[in-house]
């Protein structure tokens, strides 16, 4: 029998989102098994609203109806990570031409530390193409309405970090 595939979807999820929640479902179309993956170290510095733990369980709830979905963290390179669990396809999400140099330099990047790892690049549905964690994170910080951008489990504990 062939091998299950397993898919690692890499990212800060700081909040998960509903483009982010688009492009994983959209994964579960060719992967036996999804991991999604909480880094611990992301590549491009960012303020930091949830921990690391928070995310993990909203994303554990968001995905709480799919079987093929799991969730982990990592610390240190994303290859390592993808090795030790036995995965040779990461995704990511491609929004944007703005997004392509980061993703490009990241994919080749990854490439030379692990040729067997695959980058594969997946367009969320084009509702969704605006829609970027840190815009959510500014939004609700300013009192924005943020219903229409990320799902239940996440609404709910974004609203109590804006209240607290
Ligand atoms: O959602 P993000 O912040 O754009 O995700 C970036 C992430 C976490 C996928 C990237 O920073 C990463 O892979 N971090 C792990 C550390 C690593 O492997 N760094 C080298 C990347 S080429």
């Amino acid at each position: 029998m062939a091998e299950p595939r397993v898919v690692v979807y890499p990212g800060s999820f700081d909040p998960l989102t509903l483009g982010h929640e688009d492009i994983a479902r959209r994964c579960l179309k060719f992967a036996d098994k999804l991991i999604i993956a909480v880094a611990h170290t992301a590549t491009q510095h960012k303020d930091r609203l949830f921990s690391v733990e928070d995310r993990l369980a909203m994303i554990e709830e968001c995905f709480s109806d799919e079987p093929r979905v799991e969730v982990a963290d990592f610390s240190g390179l994303l290859v390592d990570f993808c090795k030790r669990i036995g995965a040779r396809m990461v995704v990511r999400g491609l929004r944007a031409v703005s997004d392509f140099e980061y993703e490009f330099q990241m994919a080749l990047m990854n490439r030379n530390l692990w040729p067997d790892l695959e980058m594969v690049f997946m367009a969320p549905a084009g509702r969704y193409t605006f829609l970027s964690a840190s815009l959510v994170r500014e939004v609700a910080s300013l009192g924005g309405d943020i219903s229409g951008f990320v799902s239940a489990p996440v609404l709910r504990r974004m609203r109590e970090k804006t209240v607290s």
